[in-house]
């Protein structure tokens, strides 16, 4: 007997992985889609991709998009940003309410209070933030261009960075600029546990740790090396080593297994014994939220146009500056 194929199916029906990624494939021709997908996605998500990429890569290949949809399977800023970048595309996002904590915990009313406190500082804001915050910015950065951009603030300029204080701090120290910092941070990254890092560290001795700066200051003081989730595959992919403790979101051991073959990959241990390093923002995305965003094209990401005409120049600011 034939299969049932999939358009006449009930939508409870549930279809398998095989079905859902051909069906994806199909629609992407239909729709002349492009996917981007960030490393925290699920590694279904991430196997039928056109590009994966870390914020600022997905912000440049979306700069530089000529499909007519752009499906994001990522977080609502990231999407966010393609549309911006893209005001006359479609921008499907899986799942509406894929958010992140650092640009929740920084609403746009009181960013505007405390710039309007401090009229002297320069606002540099990292991209996990709102549209309405990007508004309110002079530049954007990501966690790969975040040292380079504040590297070309004059030395006399005061500083003001949002919304993640752990980065901020980084940064701080990285380049020996006072800032004034926003107390954000993100849920994931803070959930890494010393005690249970360092027995981890004793049972594997050869071990590298390696950390993105969102994490908080004990963890990057211990890392060998830091830096955005692209940096850290890169790191895996050409460093000598043969093994490390990874203290990001999960999602990216995928490409580096994929890339650094034979290699150990260690996930750092959060404190509480549950999946609390996995980005519960990231994991709403799933592959059947894909095929079915495709298929009824929404939902989408919609902003006023004059919010995205603002938003924009701090984003091309930074394209220009990184
Ligand atoms: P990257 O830009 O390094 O991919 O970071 C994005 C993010 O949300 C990290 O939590
Ligand atoms: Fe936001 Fe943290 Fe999730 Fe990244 S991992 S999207 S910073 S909540």
């Amino acid at each position: 007997m034939l299969p049932t194929p999939i358009e006449a199916r009930q939508p409870d029906v549930p279809m398998t992985r095989e079905e859902l990624r051909s069906g994806i494939l199909d629609l992407k021709r239909d729709l002349n889609a492009l996917i981007l997908a960030h490393y925290y996605q699920e590694s279904d998500i991430q196997d039928i991709a056109d590009f994966i990429g870390d914020s600022l890569d997905l912000s440049r290949r979306a700069a530089s998009a000529t499909a007519d949809v752009i499906v994001f399977a990522g977080v609502h800023f990231m999407a966010e940003t393609a549309k911006i970048l893209n005001p006359k595309k479609q921008v499907l996002l899986p799942d509406l309410k894929a958010g992140c904590s650092l640009a929740e915990g920084c609403p746009a009313p009181q960013f505007r209070a405390l710039r309007a406190a401090h009229p002297d500082h320069i606002a540099i804001t990292y991209i996990n933030c709102s549209a309405e915050v990007k508004a309110e910015t002079d530049i954007i950065c990501t966690s790969s261009n975040a040292e380079k951009i504040i590297r070309q603030i004059p030395p006399g300029r005061k500083i003001l960075f949002a919304p993640d204080r752990n980065l901020g701090r980084y940064l701080i120290k990285k380049t020996g600029r006072d800032m004034l910092l926003w107390e954000g941070s993100c849920i994931v990254h803070e959930t890494f546990s010393m005690r249970k890092l360092a027995a981890l560290q004793l049972e594997h001795p050869g071990a590298e740790l390696i950390a993105h700066p969102e994490c908080e200051e004990p963890l990057l003081e211990r890392a060998a090396f830091i830096g955005s989730t692209s940096a850290l595959l890169n790191h895996v992919r050409t460093s000598p080593g043969r093994s490390f403790i990874v203290a990001t979101e999960p999602g990216i051991l995928h490409q580096m297994e994929k890339q650094a073959p034979g290699k150990e990959f260690i996930p750092a241990p959060p404190e509480a014994n549950c999946a609390c390093n996995e980005c519960p923002y990231m994991k709403l995305n799933t592959l059947e939220k894909v095929y079915r965003c495709m298929k009824y094209r929404e939902p989408e990401v919609v902003l006023d146009s004059e919010l995205m005409a603002r938003a924009l120049v701090p984003i091309q600011r930074m394209l220009a500056m990184s």
